[in-house]
């Protein structure tokens, strides 16, 4: 048997007084100067975004997505400070040269000031070794809103920030389809998928996760939101391992959603994860927790993965990557996503 605990204690507010948070945007400053093409870039997606984003109660969104060959990174606005994901194309030269770094620096100094947060990250391709591993020490966390909905965020201490926002609409989607369901999450990161099934009114959801750090993070995601963890289980286990476990319980879920990592290893993991040698496995395990009605929904960064839908004839497997990408990511390669459904559902329509 596997053993699931959870020290809720651990749990905290991470520093912050979030009664207090607002949702305010940083102002253009800069008078309309349109010398620096990345500039005028940055200005125009933040300009377009922003009303997007008042309305609908959203601090957190991608400002500049590779739109200019000449500037490989990604800006993203987290209420008011910006992480800046470089993609260097090798691992030999990991790092921005000076003059992006320059150019960029400028472009947001002139646009929204010098005194803006900013920080920068090396998106090279991770080692094995490398995943989730924690790269600072700062402990500043801070609270963004997606959908009025709140997170922890960290730009500093780990090697993500807490959320990813290239699956916002997924978030959408999947809390829509769990009013009232049960929602299974795993390879839940800081429970965000969780949190907004929560919040629209899933029945309870279920979030497994092997790290300490990430579990304890959605504890504090869902204490934030001011929801009960009653109804909302929060469980640090390999995946692979609970599986077997649940499996054997004959309990059901109305939603299951996996997002793993495309490799992970850890002393607390028998094996490595692979999710090109794993999905098959991992996705037909999943299946059988779920219920008749229910559906499953898979998502992947891994640009090399090919997924077969022959191992899934009793299935209806719809690729809805295109619905699941948000508007301010460019790059529509960022993930894929597959809704999977019982094919006997589609029979009985
Ligand atoms: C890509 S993130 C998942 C993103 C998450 N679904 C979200 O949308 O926020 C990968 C997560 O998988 C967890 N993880 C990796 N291998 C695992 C395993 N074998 N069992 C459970 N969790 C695992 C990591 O701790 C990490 O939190």
């Amino acid at each position: 048997m596997v053993k699931y605990s959870f020290n809720s204690d651990k749990t905290s507010f991470r520093g912050i007084n979030h009664k207090e948070l607002s949702l305010n945007f940083l102002n253009i400053i800069d008078g309309e100067d349109k010398t620096s093409l990345l500039k005028n870039c940055i200005r125009n997606n933040y300009r377009h975004l922003r009303k997007w984003a008042k309305r609908t109660q959203t601090n957190c969104f991608r400002v500049y997505d590779k739109d200019i060959k000449e500037f490989p990174i990604a800006i993203d606005y987290y209420d008011g400070r910006f992480c800046i994901h470089f993609f260097a194309s090798t691992r030999e030269m990991p790092d921005p040269s000076q003059e992006l770094q320059d150019e960029t620096e400028q472009a947001l100094n002139s646009l929204f000031g010098e005194d803006v947060t900013r920080v920068w990250r090396s998106r090279i391709k991770r080692l094995k070794t490398q995943q989730y591993e924690k790269i600072g020490q700062d402990q500043q966390y801070f609270v963004v809103q997606e959908h009025g909905v709140k997170f922890y965020v960290n730009l500093n201490d780990y090697l993500d920030t807490g959320l990813f926002l290239d699956h916002r609409l997924t978030r959408q989607m999947v809390a829509g389809l769990c009013k009232g369901k049960n929602l299974l999450n795993l390879f839940a990161y800081t429970g965000s998928f969780s949190v907004h099934a929560a919040i629209q009114g899933a029945k309870s959801t279920k979030s497994v996760d092997m790290s300490n750090t990430y579990t304890d993070w959605s504890v504090d995601n869902f204490k934030l939101n001011g929801l009960s963890l009653d109804n909302n289980e929060i469980l640090r286990a390999d995946c692979l391992k609970f599986l077997e476990q649940e499996m054997l319980t004959g309990t059901r879920y109305d939603v299951i959603v996996i997002d793993p990592p495309t490799v992970s290893r850890s002393k607390k993991m028998d094996e490595m994860f692979d999710i090109q040698k794993d999905y098959v496995d991992i996705l037909l395990q999943s299946l059988e927790l779920l219920s008749p009605e229910g559906s499953l929904l898979f998502s992947t960064n891994s640009r090399r993965f090919v997924f077969d839908q022959d191992h899934f004839f009793d299935y209806k497997v719809e690729d809805i990557s295109s619905q699941t990408i948000p508007l301010d990511f460019r790059s529509r390669k960022i993930h894929r996503c597959w809704k999977i459904t019982p094919v006997q559902k589609m029979a009985l329509k």
